[in-house]
C-alpha cells in the first residue's frame, strides 16, 4: 500500500479506524503510537492524512494559505445513490456556513456576525443558564440517582442554544433526534440501510431549518444570533447570503448544543473519576474555570476536525500533495507531552490547560467558546454545590460512532439524598 505521495503505508496507519469503539473510548490512547512514531500518516480506508501532534495541528489550523476548511462539513462516508436521492427529495443544499468558508469571504462574514458573542452580549444569557441548571437539578435532587445526560445535560444546552439563536423551543425532542442524524450523516460510517434513515432525518432537519428561518424573516426584531444575521443581511446581502442563513440555521443548532452537552458530560465523568480533584473543586469553586479548561483538554467534545491542502505542503517532514484531506485529531494533540507536562494526568491547576485545541485555533476558532465555557462553569458550580457527594454509578460508556463528536450517551450518577447539603443546612 502506498500513500498519494508515494510513501509506503505502515500496518498501523492502514489499521487506523475511527469508527471502531476503541477510538471513541479513549482517543489519545488510541493514537499514542502515532504521536510517538508516525505523527502524520495516511489511512487509505478514509482517504485522509491523520495528524496527531500538538504543534502540527496548531500549525495547520493557523495556515489558511495552505489549508482550507472547505471539507469541514463534508460527509466523511460517501453517501449511496439512494441516500443522495432521499436528500435531494428534500431539496437538501447544505453549503457554506462559517466553519467551512474560505478567506476572505469567511472573515468578512465572521466580523459582521460577531457582536452577539461579545462578553457583554453573553452576560445576558447567564441568568437563564443558572435558572435552568437549578430547575433541572431540583427535579432529581431527591431521587438519589440520575442519568445526567437524559435528565439535564442534553436539554439545558439545547434550550440555551435555541435562546441564543432566537429560535422557539417547540421542536426540542425532534431537534435532538435530527442533530444526532446530522452527526452520523457528516462524521459517521452508516451502513446502507442506516444511510437512508439518516438521510430522511437530515432532509427533515433541512426543511425545518428553512421553515424556522422563514418564520423569523417575518419578524427579525429582538434578540438571537440568527435574527441578528437576518438584519445584517439587509445591509450586506452579498456577505450574509440566503444560502448561508439556511445552512447556518441547521449547522448552528448542532454547533451550539451537542458540543456543550457532550463537553459537560465528559467533564463530570472525568471529575468524578478523579475524586481528589472533585473534592477540591467542591470546596473551592474558584477552581472551576481552570478545571473546565483542563477537562476540555483532557476529554474535549470535538476530538477531530478537517482541512484540505491547497498546495503541496510539508507536515512534520512529510509532503502532503495538493488536494490532500487532513484529519487533525485534537484529542491526541491535547495529550502531547511535548506541549503539556505529564499530559495524561488530570491537573485542574495546570497553568497552560487553556492552550488546548478543543475549540480549534486561528481564524475559525470557535465563536461560541465563551458561551460554552459559561455553561460548563455554571453546570459544575450547581452540581458541585448541591451534589458534592455524588459518585459515578457502575456503568459502561457508549458513544455514537463517528470521527468528531464525543460524549457518553448516558451518564449515571448516584448519591444519598439524606446527605444533600441543602437538607442538612436548608
Ligand atoms: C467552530 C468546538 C460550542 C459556534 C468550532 C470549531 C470547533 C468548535 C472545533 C472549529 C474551529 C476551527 O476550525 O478552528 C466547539 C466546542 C464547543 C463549542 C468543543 C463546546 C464545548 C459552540 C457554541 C456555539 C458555537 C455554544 C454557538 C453558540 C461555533 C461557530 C463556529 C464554531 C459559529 C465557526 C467559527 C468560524 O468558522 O469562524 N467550534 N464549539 N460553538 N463554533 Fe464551536
Amino acid at each position: 500500500l502506498r500513500a498519494p505521495n508515494g510513501c509506503p503505508v505502515s500496518a498501523r496507519a492502514a489499521a487506523f479506524d475511527p469508527f471502531e469503539d476503541a477510538y471513541l473510548q479513549d482517543p489519545p490512547e488510541y493514537l499514542r503510537w502515532a504521536r510517538e512514531q508516525e505523527p502524520v500518516f495516511y489511512n487509505p480506508t478514509l482517504g485522509y492524512w491523520v495528524v496527531s501532534r500538538y504543534d502540527d495541528i496548531k500549525a495547520i489550523f493557523r495556515d489558511h494559505g495552505s489549508f482550507s476548511p472547505s471539507n469541514a462539513l463534508e460527509k466523511i462516508t460517501p453517501p449511496s445513490e439512494a441516500a443522495q436521492q432521499v436528500l435531494a427529495s428534500y431539496g437538501y443544499a447544505m453549503s457554506r456556513t462559517l466553519v467551512n468558508e474560505d478567506e476572505p469571504a469567511h472573515m468578512a462574514r465572521r466580523r459582521l456576525l460577531l457582536e452577539p458573542f461579545t462578553p457583554e452580549a453573553l452576560r445576558h444569557h447567564e441568568p437563564l443558564v443558572r435558572k435552568l441548571a437549578r430547575e433541572y437539578v431540583d427535579r432529581f435532587i431527591d431521587d438519589g440517582r440520575a442519568d445526567l445526560v437524559d435528565q439535564m445535560l442534553w436539554e439545558v444546552p439545547l434550550t440555551i442554544a435555541l435562546h441564543f439563536l432566537g429560535v422557539d423551543e417547540e421542536d426540542m425532542p425532534l431537534l435532538r433526534k435530527y442533530s444526532i442524524a446530522h452527526t452520523v450523516n457528516t462524521w459517521g460510517r452508516p451502513d446502507e440501510h442506516e444511510q437512508l434513515r439518516v438521510a430522511d432525518a437530515v432532509g427533515n432537519f433541512w426543511q425545518l431549518a428553512g421553515n424556522i428561518l422563514e418564520k423569523m424573516r417575518r419578524d427579525p426584531s429582538g434578540t438571537g444570533w440568527m435574527k441578528f444575521g437576518i438584519r445584517m443581511q439587509a445591509e450586506h446581502p452579498d456577505v450574509v447570503t440566503d444560502s448561508y442563513l439556511h445552512s447556518m440555521m441547521m449547522a448552528g443548532i448542532v454547533a451550539a448544543h451537542e458540543t456543550t452537552a457532550n463537553a459537560t458530560a465528559n467533564a463530570v465523568r472525568l471529575l468524578l473519576q478523579h475524586p481528589t480533584a472533585w473534592r477540591e473543586l467542591c470546596e473551592d469553586p474558584s477552581l472551576i474555570p481552570n478545571a473546565v479548561e483542563e477537562c476540555l483538554r483532557f476529554s474535549g467534545s470535538i476530538i477531530a476536525w478537517r482541512r484540505v491542502a491547497l498546495r503541496d505542503v510539508d507536515v512534520a517532514g512529510v509532503t502532503l500533495p495538493a488536494g490532500s484531506r487532513v484529519l487533525m485529531v485534537m484529542a491526541s494533540g491535547n495529550h502531547d507531552g511535548r506541549h503539556f507536562a505529564e499530559a495524561d494526568l488530570l491537573d485542574i491547576h495546570r497553568d497552560n490547560a487553556g492552550d488546548h485545541l478543543s475549540f480549534g485555533y486561528g481564524a475559525h476558532q470557535c465563536m461560541g467558546k465563551n458561551l460554552a465555557r459559561m455553561e460548563l462553569q455554571i453546570f459544575l458550580e450547581e452540581l458541585s454545590r448541591r451534589l458534592p457527594h455524588m459518585t459515578l454509578a457502575p456503568q459502561t460508556f457508549h458513544y455514537l460512532s463517528n470521527t468528531s463528536f464525543r460524549g457518553p450517551e448516558h451518564l449515571l450518577v448516584e448519591w444519598d439524598p439524606a446527605l444533600n447539603p441543602e437538607r442538612r443546612d436548608p
